[in-house]
């Protein structure tokens, strides 16, 4: 069995797009993270829905990809960078589950400011984790260059 987890929430699309990709090149299990109530599409409603939630530290109810992880020894886990951190529904994951001996490796999609501090918010979270160094990207990126990442960080993925 392949013990490869690939962990996302995506609003508009591209973080799902990135996480496709890592989930073809690896051959992991790919699960989408749902909140009960989702975001707005429109972008400042969504941002004054966020900006709401991180201030206060929410973590909405997940009602789809909070999946056991006690199977899976490499969990890929991404976010889209909001206001410098994970989406409120990927800190729910990660206040959920318990990471200890996991391999993580984080990645993200953004507007221009790449990881900013979601490596650090999502290391703090996985504390006693090997953390592998993640990938951020801005706009399209090519498979090689997923597979380039892939190779040095030493992963040695299964294509069927
Ligand atoms: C509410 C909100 C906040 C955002 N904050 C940032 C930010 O702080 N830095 C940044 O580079 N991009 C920011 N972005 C841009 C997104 O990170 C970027 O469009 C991302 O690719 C969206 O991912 P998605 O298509 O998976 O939802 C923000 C977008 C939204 C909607």
């Amino acid at each position: 069995m392949n013990n490869t987890l690939i962990i996302y929430y995506s609003l508009f699309q591209n973080t799902k797009n990135l996480a496709i990709e890592i989930a073809t090149q690896t051959g992991g299990t790919i699960r989408e993270l749902i909140p009960d109530v989702n975001y707005s599409f429109d972008y400042n409603t969504a941002s004054k829905e966020v900006r709401n939630q991180i201030s206060r530290g929410f973590c909405p109810k997940l009602i789809s990809g909070n999946v056991s992880i006690k199977d899976f020894d490499t969990i890929f886990i991404g976010s889209p960078n909001w206001f410098k951190t994970v989406a409120p529904p990927v800190m729910s994951f990660l206040k959920h589950h318990d990471f200890t001996g996991k391999t993580i490796i984080p990645f993200c999609t953004h507007g221009g400011g790449g990881f900013s501090n979601i490596e650090n918010d999502i290391a703090k979270e996985c504390t006693k984790s090997n953390l592998l160094p993640g990938i951020a990207v801005n706009g399209l990126v090519t498979s090689e260059e997923i597979s380039n990442w892939l190779m040095t960080i030493k992963w040695r993925f299964k294509k069927e």
